[in-house]
């Protein structure tokens, strides 16, 4: 397995370096930025109709691909001005959902195994809701019973605590976003084009802050003994605090929470003192003078600030702990890079505390029973 490892000490480590390729790869055939183009060949003629009709899309997933699909109804309301709910699964299974014809499902797994996603969208097929599967593994039972769909195109993911998969369905759904926006034609053609360039643009960026590894190792050893952290972000970046939080949970067994940074301050900021970190994903977008006040609000209680920023931010640096830079993007695509320190942060605590991050107790790569 050293081998198949290519080099690396673990395989998340490998799939977390692997990014700038499998978004690439996310990419291929269907971004043509210099014409202009999106092309998805898996959602077309009178499922692009249905999608770009729908009355409701309701993305149902589980995991790290919920987290995928919370920041997808960020980016489709903008987008597509299409109302978005993102379900749990094993809620909207049980719970006797609204659900019928006129609403797309957009089913998120990395495995297209996980059996409370696959019964979920089992129920509202039978309903009259269309199926689409936004899966990593072809032909999977997901992707099987699915009316159309778009491959993440990751390749095979083996860390149980899931990377490279999650980037690629952020990529995936925005190019999906995208393309009912223009067909709705809710969305400026310069903005259209822009966007295309900056999706075109991310496997470079992933690479630049890949090259963060080192800075970012080094903040791990800083923290890897607190008992407890916190990961606030706002807009785009929420969804990847709770991503970054769950992360950290999955392989370093260190209880993290995720939150709004706004909603911080109805309970969570009762946890403040000097002994909590507290990660901000903070990097520039129109949330930006919120998030710095909110990162006032724990530094005047004494918390440790880790603040994930864009690159030649002077403001954040003289607040914060610890700053980690990233690549400037739009923020519609930013959790894409954002989300890159985060996996490498629980990586480093995980394997410094000595624990199998590939496989850590308890968790299963794929959860085919409820
Ligand atoms: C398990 C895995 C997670 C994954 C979740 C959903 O809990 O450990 O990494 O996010 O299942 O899996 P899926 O294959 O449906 O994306």
């Amino acid at each position: 397995t050293a081998i198949e490892k290519g080099g690396y000490d673990h395989f998340m480590l490998k799939e977390i370096f692997e990014q700038p390729q499998t978004i690439f790869d996310s990419l291929r055939g269907r971004l043509d930025a210099k014409n202009g183009q999106l092309t998805l060949g898996g959602i077309r003629d009178e499922y692009a109709d249905l999608l770009k009709n729908a009355n409701r899309i309701i993305i149902v997933a589980c995991g790290t691909s919920w987290h995928a699909g919370l920041i997808a109804e960020y980016m489709i309301e903008e987008l597509c001005r299409t109302p978005v709910e993102v379900e749990y699964a094993s809620e909207f299974r049980y719970r006797n959902p609204v659900v019928g014809k006129g609403d797309v499902i957009i089913a998120v797994s990395q495995s297209g195994e996980t059996a409370d996603t696959l019964v979920a969208i089992e129920s509202a097929k039978q309903q009259g809701a269309i199926i689409l599967g936004v899966c990593n593994v072809v032909g999977s039972s997901i992707a099987r019973l699915s009316h159309a769909g778009a491959y993440t195109h990751a390749g095979p993911e083996i860390g149980v605590a899931s990377t490279k998969a999650f980037t690629a369905q952020l990529v995936v759904l925005c190019l999906i976003g995208l393309k009912v926006a223009k067909e709705k034609g809710t969305i400026t053609q310069q903005r259209f084009q822009h966007l295309l360039d900056e999706l075109q643009d991310i496997p470079e960026k992933v690479a630049t802050a890949l090259k963060l590894n080192e800075a970012v190792k080094a903040v791990a050893a800083k923290y890897k003994d607190a008992r407890d952290f916190l990961y606030l972000g706002r807009g785009y970046n929420f969804p990847v605090a709770l991503e970054g939080a769950l992360k950290l949970k999955e392989i370093s067994y260190i209880h993290a929470e995720g939150y709004p940074a706004a909603e911080m301050k109805h309970g969570p900021i009762a946890l403040v003192d000097e002994n909590l970190p507290v990660v901000f994903v903070a990097t520039r977008d129109s949330y930006y003078e919120k998030i710095v006040s909110n990162i006032q609000e724990i530094k005047a209680r004494k918390g440790k600030v880790i603040a994930i920023v864009t690159e030649g931010d002077t403001t954040i640096s003289e607040l914060a702990d610890d700053v980690i830079e990233v690549p400037a993007a739009d923020e519609l695509v930013a959790p894409v890079i954002s989300t890159i320190p985060l996996q490498l942060l629980a990586y480093h605590i995980g394997v410094l505390k000595g624990y199998d991050v590939d496989k850590p107790r308890n968790l299963a790569k794929s959860v085919t029973v409820e």
